[in-house]
């Protein structure tokens, strides 16, 4: 059985699609799609079905990272189906606890900044209102912090 991770930011184009999309990219390099799955979704609804920002994919595109996917909005249910749940930020992780008012699923949710290593960040900022180093930012941070969950999962190479 695989393990199967949720990223969770509020739009699904900028953050969390970035994160999806790094994990696989480095599941890949390690051979390990078999043992992990990874989807994402958004806390808000604004941008159903679009593919993700076309300044996210730039910046990811120069690291090597193509984005794929389209946008979904975070579900109830998805707190029961994932293992793991990562929110970009603060706001996201409370959006995300909303939907488990029992509390039933809370120990899967993290915040994916925890995983950092090179950073000292709490939170992955939101690039959507702003400039295109906040995109290259988005990238840096979210290659520590999926490089750190990654050697963080109990995995059999
Ligand atoms: P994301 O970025 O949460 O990283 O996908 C955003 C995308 C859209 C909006 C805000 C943040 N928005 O307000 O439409």
């Amino acid at each position: 059985m695989s393990q199967r991770l949720l990223f969770v930011c509020l739009g699904n184009i900028c953050r969390s699609p970035t994160a999806e999309n790094i994990m696989n990219h480095l599941l890949a390099q390690a051979n390990l799609q078999e043992q992990i799955s990874c989807d994402s979704a958004g806390t808000g609804d604004y941008h159903l079905g679009e593919p993700p920002d076309r300044r996210m994919t730039k910046a990811a595109k120069q690291q090597g990272i193509t984005l794929r996917g389209r946008a979904r909005q975070l579900q109830a249910l998805d707190l029961k189906n994932f293992d793991l749940i990562l929110a970009m930020d603060q706001e996201n992780y409370r959006d995300i606890l909303s939907l488990d008012p029992a509390g039933q699923y809370a120990h899967k949710v993290r915040l994916i900044c925890e995983f950092c290593s090179r950073h000292a960040d709490i939170e992955v900022p939101d690039p959507y209102f702003g400039g295109a180093e906040g995109f290259d930012y988005v990238i840096d941070l979210l290659l520590d912090a999926c490089e750190g969950l990654l050697n963080s999962l109990q995995l059999k190479s």
